[in-house]
């Protein structure tokens, strides 16, 4: 393999520049060339495809987004689409991809496999979700903004002694959203891996008022309902006075904290030696500190195992 070109796809993560950086570098140490598609699998379609240097990737592993851009790309959807974005590749003589994002780009990546592509994956979601690996690019980051949010609102909260209900990003998943809760402290937390009852909540906002409490604090998966909504339905059953707060795209920005980078580093390497020792239709991981290759076809089908005994946990320290 001599030649190979390097993709962000999907929703930006902090330390996807880590990652672009280490394919860059580690292609060029180990001598071969390297080339950047800008806008996703966009890129790929229309040809934004450029060689990249040393240089091209200095001073971007402390940056938040991406430099190659990102987009969620419709025409990568058709066969059509996929077939063109395969013939350019071919044309430049490229033949191995590196392709950084979540699950929508990871499934795009399997479909350009099966056409002979040798592609290979490098997990970055803010989400968490995706299978065959312990932690997902820019999960760290995100979690760490989320928590410091909510330790501000809870400095509003109990100045006011009002309920707030937050709301936090991961489509399908509630990785962020039970991790931060257990972080900040959150009386309940709303995920979509479990049903809790509202009827519930509202059971033990009101059995801690009884007691003397002040003030909670709610998280919500943006995949359960909004905080609107759920401002809403609790106000059916207790009578307290809330404040939501959607904490929206600010989850996603910002600097990389430490982790995605190092995790961005030795995914973004790794990615390159798959291609090199010949590996296609795979997604780059780390699991209990071991780098690890999945094959698509299985994270395709498996959903990233959710802990309840976190969730339990936040529960019994919560009261
Ligand atoms: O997948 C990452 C993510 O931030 C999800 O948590 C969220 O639901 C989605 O992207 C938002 O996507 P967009 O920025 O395209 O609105």
């Amino acid at each position: 393999m001599r030649k190979i070109a390097v993709l962000t796809s999907g929703g930006d993560a902090p330390g996807m520049n880590a990652a672009i950086r280490a394919v860059v570098r580690k292609a060029i140490h180990d001598g071969l060339e390297v080339y950047g598609v800008s806008h996703g699998f966009n890129g790929l379609i229309n040809n934004d495809i450029n060689k990249m240097n040393l240089g091209d990737v200095g001073d971007i592993i402390h940056r938040g987004g991406t430099a190659l851009y990102s987009a969620r790309c419709e025409e990568f959807r058709t066969e059509k689409g996929r077939k063109r974005a395969a013939d350019n590749l071919k044309t430049y003589g490229i033949e191995g991809l590196v392709v950084i994002g979540g699950d929508g780009t990871y499934k795009g990546a399997f479909e350009l496999s099966k056409l002979g592509v040798k592609t290979v994956g490098v997990p970055a979601t803010i989400d968490n979700d995706i299978a065959g690996t312990d932690v997902t690019i820019g999960y760290d980051t995100a979690l760490n903004t989320i928590v410091d949010m909510i330790d501000r609102i809870r400095d509003t909260a109990t100045s006011h002694e009002r309920t707030f209900i937050i709301e936090v990003m991961g489509r399908d998943s509630g990785e962020l959203a039970l991790n931060a809760g257990l972080a900040a402290g959150a009386e309940t937390i709303f995920i979509p891996e479990r049903n809790t009852k509202l009827e519930d909540v509202a059971e033990r906002i009101q059995a801690g008022l009884d007691r003397g409490k002040k003030h909670s604090l709610i998280v919500v998966a943006e995949g359960v309902m909004t905080a609107e909504y759920c401002s809403a339905q609790l106000a059916k059953y207790i009578n307290i006075e809330t404040r939501i707060s959607v904490l929206g795209h600010i989850q996603r920005g910002g600097k990389p904290s430490a982790a995605d980078r190092v995790l961005g580093s030795r995914l973004g390497a790794y990615a390159v030696d798959l291609l090199k020792e010949g590996q296609s239709g795979v997604g780059a991981g780390i699991s209990k500190n071991e780098l690890t290759a999945t094959d698509f076809s299985y994270v395709h089908v498996h959903e990233k195992k959710y802990d309840n005994s976190i969730y339990l946990l936040s529960k019994e320290l919560s009261i």
